[in-house]
């Protein structure tokens, strides 16, 4: 079973989904010491065979696999469709785009998602938005893949030490992309990373991984001295030259830092944290469908957006420091952090 104590460095790049992780980027982390991810939550299981297989063939070094739980949705009321419709239509983007109401299935079935990685056995497994049905977490374990799941409060925390989740990734209020918050209709107290990390680490006993606006070497020295064994690092890895972040959103972090992120269901139908852009502007106090059909709905637009370079109509993720970005190739990056941890530690 894999052992954090066996990197070199206690990096994760973190599981990005919508085109991000890519074979180059995490192999690369892999083999500079840390572990390479995927988030591989919309894609189908051909793309996570081949993905894994390439990825294999590049490194010896850990990867890591993640997927969303999904909860059952419905569409709501033909007003409320019409509705979101309309808000997603009249937006004033150049060039034609289509949409229309999303039909079933509204997201993958995991069991079949998961049969490439029954296949390949990556070393880490890991979910967000919640706990995967218990016959996955045995599956992983009793093939010696290690499990871990996002937290953002202790109650998630102690629910996921008490499924035999081998690890939890601690996220931060501070974080870039999507809140793993278990049910988004709850009350969430928007933890910072500190004080997410300081209280789990008086309540649990297995590994945490921190998450969120870690962006330097001394960032980790930091997550790891208030208790973390490890980092999740997003952002830091956006702008690297192997990641698949579309040319416009590279253009938005690197050159647009006056920009504040914020939060906004407006893209998906959950909470997540971006640049703010022209279509979160436009898209507030508009009518939007659950998650995931809304994510649906607006994928032409983001499409055609990264299609023309228009920063304005995508989903800029990024995490509350992206600021601190450095455009370097991921290797060069996984250095620069290795001594700026040498430095802090
Ligand atoms: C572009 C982007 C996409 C993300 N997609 C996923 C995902 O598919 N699965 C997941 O568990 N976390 C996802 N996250 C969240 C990260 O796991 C992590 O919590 C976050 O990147 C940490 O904050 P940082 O971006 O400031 O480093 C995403 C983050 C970003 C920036």
């Amino acid at each position: 079973m894999f052992q954090f104590s066996s990197l070199k460095l206690p990096i994760i790049q973190a599981p990005m989904a919508g085109g991000v992780n890519t074979p180059r980027l995490a192999s690369a982390v892999s083999n500079a010491g840390g572990i390479g991810s995927f988030g591989f939550s919309y894609s189908k299981p051909d793309k996570i065979n081949k993905d894994l297989i390439e990825t294999k063939a590049l490194t010896n070094g850990a990867i890591n696999a993640n997927f969303f739980v999904f909860s059952d949705v419905e569409l709501p009321s033909k007003e409320l469709q019409s509705a979101a419709l309309e808000a997603v239509r009249s937006l004033p983007i150049d060039g034609d785009f289509n949409v229309s109401i999303p039909q079933e299935p509204f997201f993958p079935d995991i069991e079949t998602q998961l049969d490439p990685i029954w296949e390949h056995c990556p070393e880490i497994l890991t979910f967000h938005f919640g706990i995967p049905k218990k016959s996955i977490i045995e599956r992983a374990l009793s093939l010696g893949i290690s499990v871990g799941i996002t937290a953002t409060s202790v109650k998630e925390a102690l629910e996921i030490e008490r499924v035999g989740a081998s690890f939890i990734i601690a996220q931060g209020v501070e974080a870039g992309g999507h809140r793993g918050t278990f049910n988004p209709e709850g009350k969430d107290d928007n933890l910072s990373l500190a004080e997410l990390v300081n209280k789990l680490v008086n309540v649990t006993s297995i590994p945490i991984v921190a998450a969120g606006a870690i962006m330097t070497g001394a960032n980790i020295v930091a997550a790891l001295k208030i208790g973390a064994t490890a980092v999740q690092m997003g952002t830091a890895f956006l702008c690297c030259e192997e990641s698949g972040t579309s040319e416009s959103h590279k253009e938005f972090l690197l050159n647009k830092k006056n920009r504040k992120t914020l939060f906004t269901e407006s893209f998906s139908g959950r909470r997540a944290q971006g640049i703010e852009n022209e279509f979160i502007k436009l898209m507030e106090g508009k009518s939007i469908l659950p998650f995931p059909i809304q994510n649906t709905l607006t994928n032409s637009i983001r499409k055609l957006a990264i299609g023309i370079n228009d920063g304005e109509y995508q989903s800029l993720w990024a995490g509350q420091a992206y600021d601190k970005i450095r455009s370097l190739p991921a290797n060069e990056l996984m250095i620069k952090l290795e001594e700026e941890i040498k430095k802090f530690q």
